[in-house]
């Protein structure tokens, strides 16, 4: 026979045998039919946690798409997060990189984007020894204070003048100070001043960046091009944070041999200088950045919906405000010891159902699958995006009754815990990615918002209805920004 007919044939038969196997095998997760190229990206929308949480409604809680040339799977049940997050953790411990985070080359030094290898590994134990244990939290415990009492003598300022508070602006300076302190002993930013403006607008610059839609993204093949110039904004707004950042560290290094401060930096400088870990100037620089950026943006925003719901519904404010009364006393702060004694279970349940409702990252930190798996008789491929839909899970009425409305009195006799062992409630992720700032976002959430409710009473400025609109970004933020007026209580 002819060799071309014959090779002919050999093809034939190959690629018949390929598709064979492949439809014996496990298929891919169903999903809306990508349309050619741009796959299903139209149908992402401003705000794409809540599109995906409608289409799985009709896909299912293991869905798939295209997002230009990028295949993404999207997790939207409790069962189904457990899987990916805790029985097959190692597969999808990886993280998906966007091209504003290559700048200044974050993704390689950022601990939350690195690969999950050894340089990993140590960035987290550093954070963990030095920073979230129980006795380094205790130890920065009168530091915190201390920046609390700046927020209230700020708040009391404007009751005493009847102005509206933005709080979410008074909710980022004071997340940024606690942050700052239990970091780097700096207090960073004044209340109104332009110094913290400038901050504030360089922060979220960096943020926005992050959480923007980008093209180049969804065809990698674009990124050189940069097409919106997001990689150079991006470039522009982290450029000026590390030299906030390399301007600390340097003047440390000068004044530590005369007097240290015992903070994080001191520990990371000491790890510098000597040889356990064999740590460089410029991974401390990225730790820090990251902790900075998770930390503030997060905290930030959950106060403020918080505030918001409690607005809303005042009968669930006068509750928490009559515990904080009857625990912590007229007269007296809130103390971080009222926090770790799980004094104030109403306060704590009404931290909860906020995040229940606005979890800051509502698809998590994108992950991403190191190898091919197959999970719930569905093949996931390497490199697949994976994103989690803890909003949806949260609002999904066959697990939570009233599903959307604010009710904290839900956790009051419930064992729900935010460790990332709960897969209703996952709001810091779980496994071995999950947040590592837990501990002490908890104690600054309790101290912000205890504060806040126990030394004012609070009205809407102009007497409207706090609206909940939510804007997609790096963390889930109100829309518009709210405004209340304090009435001075003690
Ligand atoms: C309300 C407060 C916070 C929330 C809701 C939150 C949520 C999250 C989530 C969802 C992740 C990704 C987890 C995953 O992929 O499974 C994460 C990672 C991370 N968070 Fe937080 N976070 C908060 C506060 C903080 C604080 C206070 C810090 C540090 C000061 C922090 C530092 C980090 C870091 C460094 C990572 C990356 C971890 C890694 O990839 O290994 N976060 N956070």
């Amino acid at each position: 026979m002819d060799p071309i007919i014959v090779l002919l044939i050999s093809i034939i038969v190959v690629i018949f045998a390929w598709f064979y196997v492949r439809r014996r095998g496990p298929k891919l997760p169903p999903g809306p039919y990508p349309f050619p190229i741009i796959g299903n990206i139209l149908q992402l929308g401003r705000n794409p946690h809540q599109s995906l949480a409608d289409l799985s409604k009709t896909h299912g809680p293991l869905m798939s798409l295209k997002l230009g040339s990028i295949y993404t799977v999207v997790v939207s049940s409790p069962e189904l997060a457990k899987l990916f997050l805790q029985e097959h953790d190692q597969v999808f411990s990886g993280r998906t990189i966007s091209a504003a985070a290559e700048a200044h080359e974050h993704d390689k030094y950022s601990m939350a984007l690195m690969p999950a290898g050894e340089r990993w590994k140590k960035a987290r134990r550093l954070c963990r020894e030095h920073m979230f244990s129980a006795r380094q939290l205790e130890a920065g415990a009168g530091l915190r204070r201390e920046k609390l009492q700046k927020l209230l003598d700020y708040v009391r300022e404007c009751s005493v003048n009847g102005r509206a508070v933005n709080l979410g602006e008074v909710a980022f300076v004071t997340s940024l100070n606690l942050l700052t302190v239990t970091l780097f002993s700096v207090d960073f930013t004044e209340f109104d001043s332009d110094a913290t403006q400038q901050l504030k607008e360089t922060i979220e610059g960096v943020t926005k960046v992050l959480g923007a839609p980008n093209v180049a993204d969804f065809f990698p093949f674009l990124k050189r091009w940069d097409p919106q110039g997001i990689k150079r904004r991006s470039e522009l707004h982290f450029g000026k944070l590390l030299a906030i950042l390399r301007g600390i560290i340097n003047e440390r290094l000068e004044s530590r041999s005369v007097q240290r401060k015992n903070d994080l930096l001191d520990t990371l400088l000491d790890v510098m200088e000597g040889s356990e870990y064999d740590l460089s100037f410029k991974e401390i620089q990225h730790v820090l950045l990251d902790l900075f950026l998770g930390g503030s943006d997060s905290t930030q925003s959950t106060v403020e919906w918080a505030m918001t719901e409690l607005l809303a519904k005042p009968e669930k404010m006068s509750k928490a405000k009559n515990e904080l009364r009857s625990v912590v006393g007229e007269n007296n702060q809130v103390e971080e010891s009222d926090v770790s004694s799980s004094r104030l279970p109403y306060l704590g349940a009404v931290i909860k159902e906020t995040l229940r409702l606005h979890p800051p990252g509502p698809l998590l930190i994108p992950r991403r699958a190191d190898r091919e798996v197959e999970i719930g008789g569905y093949m996931i491929p390497q490199n697949a995006q994976i994103f989690v839909n803890v909003w949806a899970i949260g609002r999904d009425s066959s697990i939570w009754p009233n599903a959307t409305s604010f009710e904290p009195e839900r956790f009051l006799d419930s064992k729900i815990e935010l460790k990332g062992q709960d897969f209703e409630l996952i709001p810091f992720g779980s496994g071995r990615r999950m947040c590592p700032g837990l501990a002490l976002a908890d104690r600054m959430l309790h101290l912000m918002l205890g504060s806040l409710l126990h030394n004012f009473d609070w009205k809407m400025e102009g007497g409207v209805r706090p609206d909940t609109q939510e804007e997609f970004g790096l963390a889930l933020h109100k829309a518009l920004p709210l405004k209340a007026i304090p009435l001075y209580c003690f």
